[in-house]
Order: C-alpha cells, then sequence, then structure tokens
C-alpha cells in the first residue's frame, strides 16, 4: 500500500494567507517535504551493476503494451519472460508476436487484477515494465522496486505527491532505478535540438514551451474501464503533463543545476468534457472536473520560464508546442518545424549565409538542412534506421527503450532518473492545488532534497 497521506487542506498549506501586503509571495502554497530517512541516499548519477542480458516481464497489454513487445523483440539483450494483462485473450496476442519473432515463450499471467504480483516477485527477472492504467502505476512501480527490480513506468508514472514521493523513497532505499517511459525526449526533432542548445546554438536558454494537445475523440472509448475520461472526470489540473514537460526540462538541465521554484495553473471551464460522458451514459454530469484547455507557468531558480498546455478534448491538430527560445535563437517543431539564429549564433561555420540572417525571419531550408546535419544527436547516428523501421510515433519509443537497455546492460546512469519522473509528474498534484485557489503560486518541491546542483548541466551516459 502507499502509505504517506496528505490529503491536501489548502487551509494548512497556505503560507502566511493572512499576510495583507498583497504580493505574489503572500500567497505562496507550500507543500510539506518529507525528510529523507537517515540512512537513506540520493540516485542522482545512480548506475546498477551492468547485466549481460535484461530479462523483462511487462504488465498492461492494451494499446500501449503491445507496441513494447515488438520493440524489445528488436533489442538485442532483451528477454521477455513474462507478460501480464488482466485479459487474457491480451496476453495470447502478445505471446504470438514473441512466437512468431522466434523467441522462447513467456510466462502469462492473466485472469485478475492482482495477479501481477505474481509476475512481480519472480525471482529472474531485471526490469519490470509497466504499461498499464495511471491508477496502479506507482503501486506496481514500488512493489518491483521492493522485489529487486528496475522498474520502468508509462507517462505519468505517479498521479499524486504521496505516490511521488513514495517511488523516490523507495528507489533511494533499495537502489533501483525508478525510470518513467517518456518517449517525446527521444524524438529525432527534440534530440537534435537538444544537442544544438548543448552545445550553445541558441546562447543562453530563456523559455521553454512544452504541451500534450491531442484530441482524444477517437480513443474515448477504447481505454480499459473508461480509465481515462473517468480520470479527468475526477480531477482538475494538467493530468498529462510529462510529454511537454520532458523535452522542457531536459533543454533547462532541470536538478543538474536548476529547478523548479515556482508555478501557476490555470483552466477553461469543461466545455467538451462533459458531452462526451453524455454520450457514454446519456447523461450530462455537472461535476465533470477537468478543464477543457489547463495552462501552467514555471519559473526556475536561475530565472527561466516553461509554459506547458493540457487539451485532449477540442478539435485541434497535434501539438507538443515544443518551442524554445535563447538569447541567440529559437526553435519550434509544431505548425513550422524550423530554427531562427542570429547571425553571431555559435553556429557560424555549420550554416552557410548565416551572416546574412537575423532571427526575425527562419532559416531556409537549406540552411536548417545543414545545421540539422552538423548537430545530428548521436543516438540517431546509432539507432535512428531501426527505430524508424520498428516504429513506435516515428521511432522516438524504439529510441527511449533502446537506451534504457543499453544503459542498464553497461551499467550507466540511465537517461531519465526518478527526479525526472517526480519533477514531471509533479505537475498533476500541483496545478490542481493552483487552480483549487484561484490560480495561486504554487512551490514546486525539490525532490532531490538537496541534490539539484551536483551535476552540471543534463548529459546522456554513453560509453
Ligand atoms: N508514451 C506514449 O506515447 C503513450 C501513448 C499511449 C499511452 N500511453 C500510456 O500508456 C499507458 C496505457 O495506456 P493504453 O492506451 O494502453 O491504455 P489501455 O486501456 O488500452 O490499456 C491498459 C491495459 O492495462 C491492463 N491493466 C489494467 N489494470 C491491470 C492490472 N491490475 N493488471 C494487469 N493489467 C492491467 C488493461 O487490461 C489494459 O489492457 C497509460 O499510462 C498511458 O498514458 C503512453
Amino acid at each position: 500500500m502507499l502509505t504517506m497521506k496528505w490529503a491536501i487542506a489548502p487551509a494548512l498549506l497556505l503560507l502566511a494567507a493572512c499576510n495583507t501586503t498583497g504580493d505574489n509571495t503572500s500567497r505562496l502554497i507550500k507543500v510539506p517535504v518529507p525528510e529523507r530517512p537517515a540512512g537513506q541516499e540520493d540516485m542522482i548519477g545512480f548506475a546498477a551493476e551492468p547485466l549481460d542480458s535484461v530479462r523483462v516481464g511487462i504488465i498492461g497489454l492494451g494499446m500501449r503494451g503491445p507496441g513494447a513487445v515488438e520493440r524489445m523483440l528488436n533489442i538485442e539483450g532483451v528477454a521477455i519472460k513474462a507478460l501480464c494483462d488482466i485479459e487474457p485473450e491480451r496476453c495470447d496476442s502478445a505471446q504470438a508476436m514473441i512466437l512468431r519473432a522466434g523467441a522462447p515463450a513467456a510466462d502469462i499471467y492473466t485472469g485478475n487484477d492482482s495477479v501481477w504480483r505474481q509476475l512481480v516477485e519472480r525471482p529472474d527477472l531485471d526490469l519490470i515494465y509497466i504499461a498499464t492504467d495511471w491508477k496502479k502505476h506507482a503501486l506496481m512501480g514500488k512493489a518491483g522496486m521492493e522485489a529487486g527490480k528496475h522498474v520502468a513506468i508509462e507517462v505519468p508514472a505517479a498521479m499524486t505527491l504521496d505516490e511521488i514521493w513514495d517511488l523516490i523513497n523507495t528507489s533511494e532505499q533499495t537502489r533501483r532505478h525508478c525510470m518513467m517511459l517518456e518517449n517525446c525526449v527521444y524524438d529525432f526533432f527534440e534530440l537534435n535540438t537538444l544537442n544544438m542548445a548543448q552545445n550553445g546554438v541558441f546562447g543562453d536558454l530563456v523559455h521553454v514551451e512544452g504541451s500534450y494537445i491531442h484530441n482524444l475523440s477517437e480513443f474515448w472509448d477504447a481505454y480499459y474501464d473508461n480509465w481515462r475520461l473517468d480520470y479527468n472526470h475526477e480531477n482538475r489540473g494538467d493530468v498529462y503533463a510529462t510529454h511537454g514537460m520532458g523535452p522542457a526540462c531536459q533543454l533547462l538541465d532541470m536538478h543538474r543545476g536548476d529547478r523548479m521554484v515556482t508555478l501557476v495553473a490555470m483552466d477553461s471551464d469543461p466545455f467538451t468534457g462533459p458531452g462526451i460522458v453524455e454520450r457514454q451514459t446519456g447523461t450530462r454530469p455537472d461535476d465533470f472536473k477537468n478543464g477543457d484547455h489547463t495552462m501552467t507557468m514555471i519559473r526556475t531558480d536561475k530565472g527561466k520560464t516553461i509554459h506547458i498546455q493540457h487539451d485532449v478534448m477540442n478539435p485541434r491538430p497535434y501539438s507538443r508546442m515544443y518551442q524554445l527560445t535563447g538569447t541567440k535563437g529559437f526553435a519550434n517543431k509544431y505548425g513550422r518545424e524550423g530554427y531562427a539564429l542570429e547571425p553571431d549564433s555559435s553556429t557560424i561555420n555549420a550554416v552557410p549565409d548565416l551572416y546574412n540572417l537575423s532571427a526575425h525571419d527562419w532559416l531556409s531550408d537549406e540552411q536548417q538542412a545543414a545545421l540539422v546535419e552538423r548537430y545530428r544527436h548521436p543516438f540517431i547516428d546509432e539507432v535512428g534506421e531501426i527505430a524508424r523501421k520498428v516504429g513506435g510515433h516515428g521511432g522516438m519509443d524504439y529510441i527511449m527503450d533502446y537506451r534504457l537497455i543499453y544503459c542498464l546492460r553497461n551499467g550507466l546512469p540511465l537517461d531519465m532518473d526518478v527526479y525526472d519522473l517526480a519533477e514531471w509528474c509533479s505537475l498533476a498534484p500541483l496545478t490542481q492545488l493552483s487552480i483549487d485557489n484561484g490560480s495561486a503560486p504554487v512551490a514546486v518541491p525539490d525532490f532531490t532534497r538537496g541534490g539539484w546542483n551536483k551535476l552540471d548541466g543534463y548529459r546522456q551516459a554513453h560509453l
């Protein structure tokens, strides 16, 4: 069971709410940060013992899980030993994929919602890969680590602060990796742009944007037991922020020299959500909580800003926004995928005709191609081709799983640690808190409990 219970009592959390100075800090909401238990250390830069081959158990084989089976079958050094889903036919069709690939059959765990515990307890697994719905992510992850396994959990890996701290504490206690499967940090544009940013192409980064704008109308009826609409029905705030947060936070070196300090959130009314429930049930609810459009603004210790949005209800083209502003340049992925640079950007030798540029306008196709060629991320050279072939959102899902296995096999720190999980997932509870209190500023806890400045910048480990 997840233990720490923090029913949020806004009256208790509103620090100095009766301060009448009228400035914003007087309304700052702070949530408690549990003290790190004695003898427990942080997981910053943690690397586990290298593994010859990674023996995997996969839980959750709905719309998302089978893609992981397919990808793992195409990564060297992986053995899928166990599969689990409540629904037997979902296990059967994943098993058929394994057999078609000529790999040994996996053991199947199915038929009820707690049989996953038997999979987790098997002694012959190194990694538990969790692709169920949001409700049991943290519970399963915690059980996996307590059973001595590394865990990788689909997004969002945790929905409440209790769950987040439970995963952090369990990872720190057990010295097992706890990674969230945030695939969007491996999209090719994001990887190349991260590489450019790390090489100074945009100067100092100032502001980053990200979002999950995805009209889910064709999916609402397909989720197991209606979990996703129910969750939106019952919860306000940005409940699915990690696709925007991941790339933004890597660009800004979160807990590798900078940290989120304050956020403010605001939502629209739920205009479309209640109609989806009405279509399903015949009755329009008057208690649908999740606003159609949620916006969050975050300020960091180093004075940078992040803007995150969420809308899964309304008819808009898909967008994760992904936009960055630096002192020497700009990048943008959706609408127009491109870059704008000042002539004195550090790309001078990489881009033709740079002297004639100004960041008032986009790079030409030729200049952009030269820039991307110069700063193509090494992962794309390494596995871009097979990633595109095996697929998963154009290849980014494959690179995510490949990197997870690569780092485990080579005993390297993973690309995303438990504090990334915590920071990116914390938007769900913290934005709810802000919105429930009239968009009051909320202090973002330091989930590293003092370790956020130990590393100098975000880097992926490689031999
Ligand atoms: N990263 C991405 O791009 C991406 C894309 C889609 C979904 N997701 C995430 O993947 C997860 C799954 O989403 P989905 O679309 O596949 O949902 P889904 O409803 O299609 O599948 C969930 C599966 O989990 C199984 N399940 C639920 N509880 C279980 C239990 N106790 N034991 C065993 N099996 C159980 C269900 O039977 C179902 O097959 C979610 O966290 C979602 O947010 C991520």
